[in-house]
């Protein structure tokens, strides 16, 4: 096992379409998801895809934190091969993402609320789920990696794109002359 390089916006291997893989089982697909296990885990992100590691190929991994589920359950680790996604409902939410090959920045992304995914593990079961909220969210940045595809392309309002640590709210205004006497903060 072994961390991994991660590619960041303008490498050409995060534009272009991965390629469909033949034998999800092949032993060296394993050997590509336990990398980008490590990879994904030093990077403190909750997904991964394949060209993110400069391997221009269809694989995902993802999880899902308890609090990030309307369940409080999670969604273990999942490595989907050739995932599929159908979109289940015209209804979207936009909400702040962030991107290992982006690091440092956010913006805020409409996305499908509902979602159904398909895909093959590397120990050849097939998954088919769906998914709604956060984990609809996460699969579907996941599988646009796969397409050449990054968040600030799906953008609708590019003034919410910046870098996380100016984004901070504003500090609260000045207290009025008859709050003088009011401890002020900053
Ligand atoms: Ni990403």
């Amino acid at each position: 096992m072994a961390i991994l390089k991660i590619a960041k916006m303008g490498h050409p291997v995060l534009r272009q379409r991965a390629e469909p893989v033949s034998d999800p089982t092949d032993p060296r697909i394993a050997r590509l998801v336990g990398d980008m296990e490590d990879t994904m885990a030093d990077a403190g992100g909750v997904g991964l895809a394949a060209p993110q590691v400069h391997v221009p190929l269809r694989v995902i991994m993802f999880f899902v934190p308890a609090e990030r589920t309307e369940d409080g359950q999670g969604v273990p680790l999942t490595v989907l091969v050739n995932p599929e996604i159908t979109v289940l409902t015209d209804e979207t939410a936009t909400t702040f993402e962030g991107c290992l090959s982006l690091p440092g920045l956010t913006g805020a992304v409409p996305r499908a609320t509902r979602i159904r995914y398909t895909g093959v593990t590397p120990t050849g079961e097939r998954i088919e789920r769906e998914a709604s909220g956060f984990h609809a969210r996460v699969v579907q940045h996941e599988c646009d990696h796969l397409d050449g595809m990054l968040y600030p392309m799906r953008m609708a309002d590019l003034t919410t794109f910046g870098f996380v640590d100016s984004m901070r709210a504003p500090p609260p205004p000045a207290p009025q002359r008859e709050d003088a006497a009011a401890p002020v903060s900053g």
